[in-house]
Parts: C-alpha cells; sequence; structure tokens
C-alpha cells in the first residue's frame, strides 16, 4: 500500500456557517477546546451530562491492556432506561418517539410512553423465555415499531442483540446465527417491500432447519414472531409464538436493573477482507456516550422542536446508533419509514418529509445519486421547507451530489453534514459541526472534540497538509468496537497491526488532508489503484465523472493492464435525456477526454462501459470486486450479496 494518492480534483466552493444558524447551535466551539485541554475529561463530562449513571463512573478510560478497551468501567446504567424511561419520569411522555410510516400508507405514532410501556412488556417476555443477561438474541425484522422496541427489550435485561438485515439470505442467517450462539430469534411474517410483502419467517425457518444436530437449534430455543404481513406462514408448535399472543398480556411493571457499563450490548456482522463476516462489538457505556454527544451535536438536536429522519435500516450501524441508541438517548422524534423509496412512485421520501415536516435527514450518497438521476423535478414537487440540516454517510459523496443535496433538497440554505465513520467505529468520528464549520462540497473535514485521527503513509508517519495517505485513529474513543465476537486474533489482525508501534487503529480508508488540514475521504484502500506508478483513488474519477452532465452514476475499477500496472476502466449510467440525443460510444469518448481534462492525462480511463444498472449490495455499495472480474475478463465471482443477482449478467453482456 503507498501512502501517495495524487489528488489532483480542486473543489473551492465553501459554504459559511448561516449566523442565525449559529446562534441557535447545539455545538458550540468551546467543545474543541475543552477536549483539546483534557480529552478523557471532556468524554467524562459528556458522559455525566447526557446519561444516566445509577452507579456514577470513577474511571475513565481504561487502556492497560490495548488493544482492548474499556471505558467507565466501575460505572453501571441501563442502556434501554436511558433510552425510554427517564424520558417518561421527566414529563415528556406524551412526547413522539416514532412516526411510523408503512410502506401501503399506514401510520402510527408512538409515544416515549407507549414505546416504554411495549419495551417493559417484551422484557418481561423475554425474561420468561428464558432469556438473560449474556445471552444473544438474533432479530430479523423490518422497519416497523416492533423492532426498535425488541433491540431496547434485549438490552433492557443485560442480553445481547445481532440485528440481520432483513434482505440477508437464509445461509447468511444462520452462518451469524450460529456465529453468535443465540438462544432466541425475533422475526415477523414478513415487512413491505416495493408494493409487496416481502417475506422472513421463511428465512428462518431455513436457517434454523435442522442438521443432524449441529448448528442453530442446539442453541435456538424460540422465535418470536411479529405480524406485520399478514401472509401464511409454517409453524413449529413449541418453538414459534406470536408476539401479539404474549406481549400485550405481559405485565407493564418492569424495573430496569443497571449492568456494568462494559456489558456487551450488541454484535453486528459486517464484511472484511475475507469470505467470513466480523461480528463487532460493542458494548453499553461507552458506545451510549458517543453515539447520544455525536446525534445531539452532529444534528444540531434540539429535542422539542424537531423531527428527525434517518433512513437507514437497523440491520446496519447507522440503523443503530442513528435510529435507536443516540436518538432515544437524546429524546428526539423521529420518522421511521418501512419501505423503499420508490413505492408507490419516486417521491415517497419527500412525501414523507412533507407529511411529518421533518427538520433534520440523514441519508447516503447512493440514494442522493439516485435521485438526481430521476430529475429535480420530483422533490421540487413537494413542500421541502422544513427541512434545516443534512447529512449523508456511507460513502464519499461527491461535490455535484453534495451541492445538488444542499440546493435541490436543502434550498440552498442547510447546512449538509458529511459523517465519516464506520461500524467499528460505533459513531460519527470525523464531521463538520453544524454552526461552526464552513463546509467544503465533497469533505468530511473535521475530527469531532474527543476524537483523534491522521492521515499518515505506510510507516505511520503523517502525511501533512496537502499530503494523501491512509486514514487512522491515533486515540481510543468510547464508542470504539472492543473486538470481533469469538475472534481476538483477528481484530488485533485487522485493525492494529499494521501500526503495531504507534497504536493507531488503521481505518482501511485512504484520505488527503487539504491545505486547511481538511480530510477528504478516498475511498477504500483496496478501491486504490496504481496507474504507471500514481495511486489514484477509483472515487476521485468517479467523482470527475458524476460531474459531466451526461452522467448518472459511475463506478470505476483498476483492471490489470501490461503497460501500466492498473488501468482505470469506467462503468457509467447515463441519463436518459443524453442517450436519446448522442450515441453511447460518441459519449463514452467524451467522457473519457472529460476525465482526462478534469483530473490530468493520467487518470483517463482506458475504457468507458456505458451500462444501464451498477452492481450494489442491498445497503447500496458498488461491488467493485464484481466489475474487476468483467473489467479483466474473468468469469464474475461470487454475487449472492447483491440486490439484484441478475444485474451482473446484464452488465457483462453490455460490456460484451
Ligand atoms: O469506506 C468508508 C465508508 O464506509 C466504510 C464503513 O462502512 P460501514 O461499516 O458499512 O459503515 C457505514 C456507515 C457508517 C468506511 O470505512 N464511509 C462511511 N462514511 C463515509 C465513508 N466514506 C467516505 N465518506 C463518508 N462520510
Amino acid at each position: 500500500m503507498s501512502s501517495q494518492i495524487d489528488h489532483l480534483l480542486d473543489e473551492d466552493r465553501r459554504f459559511a456557517p448561516d449566523p442565525a444558524f449559529a446562534a441557535n447551535a447545539v455545538a458550540k466551539p468551546e467543545l474543541y477546546e475543552r477536549a483539546k485541554a483534557d480529552r478523557e475529561g471532556f468524554w467524562a463530562e459528556q458522559s455525566r451530562e447526557l446519561l444516566d449513571w445509577s452507579t456514577p463512573f470513577t474511571q475513565v478510560l481504561d487502556w492497560s491492556n490495548p488493544p482492548f478497551a474499556k471505558w467507565f468501567a466501575d460505572g453501571a446504567l441501563n442502556v434501554a432506561y436511558n433510552c425510554l424511561d427517564r424520558h417518561v419520569e421527566a414529563g415528556h411522555g406524551d412526547r413522539v418517539a416514532l412516526y411510523f410510516e408503512g410502506e401501503p400508507g399506514d401510520s402510527r405514532a408512538v409515544t416515549y410512553a407507549e414505546l416504554t410501556d411495549e419495551v417493559k412488556r417484551l422484557a418481561n417476555v423475554l425474561t420468561e423465555m428464558g432469556v438473560g443477561e449474556g445471552d444473544r438474541v438474533a432479530l430479523y425484522l423490518p422497519m416497523i415499531p416492533e423492532a426498535v422496541a425488541s433491540m431496547l427489550a434485549v438490552a433492557r435485561i443485560g442480553a445481547v442483540h445481532s440485528v440481520v438485515f432483513g434482505g440477508f439470505s437464509a445461509d447468511s442467517l444462520r452462518s451469524r446465527i450460529d456465529d453468535a450462539g443465540a438462544k432466541l430469534v425475533i422475526t415477523a411474517d414478513g415487512g413491505w417491500r416495493k408494493g409487496k410483502v416481502s417475506p422472513l419467517k421463511p428465512a428462518v425457518d431455513q436457517a434454523l432447519e435442522d442438521r443432524g444436530g449441529l448448528g442453530p437449534q442446539a442453541t435456538v430455543e424460540k422465535v418470536l414472531v411479529v405480524r406485520r404481513g399478514d401472509n401464511e406462514v409454517d409453524w413449529i408448535e413449541g418453538r414459534d409464538v406470536w408476539y401479539h399472543d404474549v406481549v400485550p398480556q405481559a405485565s407493564a411493571e418492569h424495573e430496569a436493573q443497571a449492568f456494568p457499563a462494559e456489558s456487551p450490548l450488541f454484535i453486528l456482522y459486517t464484511s472484511g477482507t475475507t469470505g467470513k463476516p466480523k461480528g463487532i462489538l460493542h458494548t453499553s457505556g461507552g458506545y451510549l456516550t458517543q453515539a447520544a454527544f455525536t446525534h445531539r451535536n452532529v444534528f444540531d438536536l434540539h429535542p422539542e422542536n424537531d423531527v428527525y429522519w434517518c433512513t437507514a435500516d437497523i440491520g446496519w450501524i447507522t440503523g443503530h446508533s442513528y435510529v435507536v441508541y443516540g436518538p432515544l438517548a437524546n429524546g428526539a422524534t423521529q420518522v421511521l419509514y418501512e419501505g423503499t423509496p420508490e413505492f408507490p412512485e419516486p417521491g415517497r421520501w419527500w412525501d414523507v418529509i412533507e407529511k411529518y415536516k421533518v427538520t433534520i435527514f440523514y441519508t447516503a450518497p447512493t440514494a442522493i445519486r439516485g435521485f438526481m438521476k430521476q430529475g429535480r423535478q420530483i422533490p421540487q414537487a413537494r413542500d421541502l421547507s422544513s427541512l434545516r440540516l443534512l447529512g449523508s454517510v456511507g460513502e464519499p459523496i461527491n461535490p455535484e451530489a453534495w451541492m445538488w443535496y444542499r440546493e435541490v433538497i436543502g434550498a440552498g440554505k442547510t447546512p449538509v453534514v458529511d459523517t465519516w465513520w464506520q461500524t467499528e467505529t460505533g459513531a460519527i468520528m470525523v464531521s463538520a459541526l453544524p454552526g461552526i464549520t464552513e463546509t467544503k462540497p465533497g469533505s468530511a473535514q473535521v475530527p469531532l472534540p474527543g476524537i483523534a485521527v491522521d492521515v499518515v503513509d505506510e510507516k505511520g508517519e503523517p502525511v501533512g497538509q496537502g499530503g494523501g495517505g491512509l486514514l487512522v485513529i491515533t486515540e481510543p474513543w468510547p464508542s470504539m468496537l472492543r473486538g470481533i465476537w469469538g475472534d481476538p486474533d483477528r481484530f488485533v489482525e485487522t485493525y492494529w497491526k499494521m501500526f503495531q508501534d504507534k497504536g493507531y487503529y488503521f481505518a482501511g480508508d485512504g484520505a488527503r488532508l487539504d491545505e486547511d488540514g481538511d480530510i477528504w475521504l478516498l475511498g477504500r484502500v483496496d478501491d486504490v489503484m496504481n496507474v504507471s506508478g500514481h495511486r489514484l483513488s477509483t472515487a476521485e474519477i468517479e467523482s470527475a465523472l458524476v460531474a459531466h452532465d451526461a452522467t448518472a452514476e459511475a463506478a470505476v475499477v483498476g483492471a490489470s493492464d501490461e503497460t501500466t500496472g492498473q488501468a482505470v476502466v469506467a462503468f457509467v449510467i447515463l441519463k436518459e435525456s443524453f442517450l436519446r440525443e448522442h450515441s453511447a460510444e460518441g459519449l463514452a469518448n467524451d467522457l473519457r477526454a472529460w476525465v482526462g481534462a478534469q483530473i490530468g492525462p493520467i487518470a483517463r480511463p482506458r475504457d468507458v462501459y456505458i451500462v444501464g444498472e451498477l452492481p450494489k449490495t442491498r445497503s447500496g455499495k458498488i461491488m467493485r470486486r464484481l466489475l474487476r472480474d468483467v473489467a479483466e475478463g474473468r468469469e464474475v465471482g461470487d454475487t449472492t450479496t447483491l440486490a439484484d443477482t441478475a444485474v451482473m449478467s446484464v452488465i457483462s453482456a453490455q460490456v460484451r
């Protein structure tokens, strides 16, 4: 891996905070000073201010056995109490916690009092089913209030949840249930997606099929099933239990017991460089502290006025930290939407924003680029004037998408915060703070107060301003992963080995520091190409391609090339209006020249393939590995994690 990433794009647009916004902003510049003066003291202060500790902690960070951190270790708290009961006790029981919007159009407002009541009953049910402290519970659910209640009920009794995204197959579910040794599965008959009920229970049944006494049959005792889709399900007597048969009947008396700060809260599986997913382990006190702190400050949350909406599924870390734990710890009112952005028509998300007068909106660049492709007339036909803050997460946001987001969705005035973090970091690490930071389209910008990152070369030496290299986290942080479930060696190997002597966490991302020291993410380092000895970022070339008027979406890979080592190969989706007026071949040539002009001749793609779709995972990440197979003329590899597995044969045919 080289430290030199030649970043040749020039982006000089700047947006200073609006003084009126700044005057009212939650985050004040003093946060940076306080954190700089005493990092651990700062986190201790935040934790005491944001959370209710049943046993106050006296220790902050214990880093005596790196990389295994402990935060607030002698304190005890109940995570669910912090997300629910205390808001009710403070007189906010009538505040809406969740505005649930089902895809078919059904809706339901759930107050903090109601959600607390539901979680207490469910906690009693789980205890009765034999689930206790430290036991693992797998959740395989649609985006419905019961999913949020299930996570909190598991947390309330000191058990550990492992949410498996509802789009994963029975096989993926099985391997996750096995790895965690789950005792209980909570699922639903199905959830609404694109106008149909997408079944869930059959995958659970398949995952739990007897395999000769091995596997989950040995650990899973019960399956609790929520009715959402009203479709037929197979039923295994003695194992399967309807949620509606037990939860409403259960007692609503349940006193939350406090658990030590380092009690495991959840496992969340994420893919690494090998085929086997990693079970990322997060614990309670530190995680909740940073989730709450970042949610409050990055999104400028005023819980009494704001309506917040994060579009992530609870199957991903964003759904954990910014649908469940951060917002609820802060007493926020939020929208929970079940379905897809296109149902019954492409404007559905904007309808939801108009209906609930959403003020804070958090989504992913891939969605934003999808909306750009459909055209601005769709959002412009809705009233989006309630919006006052926009956030982005998941991948580098190219300046054009950032500008479109601000101008078309944010009426040219809302701050846009690009938030960099990972499943492993648990909470946002790098982001502008609204009201303080002058924002730059395409840059994630600065580490949050209390967070220490750097961009270094492969020896761990800082590249300095203007340089490119590898993003590292140089100091432990409260919501850091505590390990990989059942595999401490892999934890050390994957994240800490690279810069062992410095004690840095290696994030796996390439980044550049600009002349002001602001951070620009350049994609995973495995997505970095080496063309004629020059390091080039796929993200950078994609950004240039997308900046061309004709381009709707683009993915770039480095394909091996006899003369240049690697060559840039681009897969581009064009806007329909351009395809009607120009030949695909002409446009492909224009795009090659365009990238050459934007970045430099070295970045000019060897091939530009005009395609109709790109291979994406369910979470919207482009699977470049598959495109590399096509670009290098190989048979296409494993496509099982694609949202649409047929897409690769279409692309291969188009390229041929
Ligand atoms: O490459 C970075 C990218 O997503 C990776 C983490 O993925 P995941 O664990 O699935 O979590 C996604 C949601 C937090 C990172 O290593 N990434 C995430 N946010 C950004 C980003 N890349 C650039 N800019 C971001 N804002």
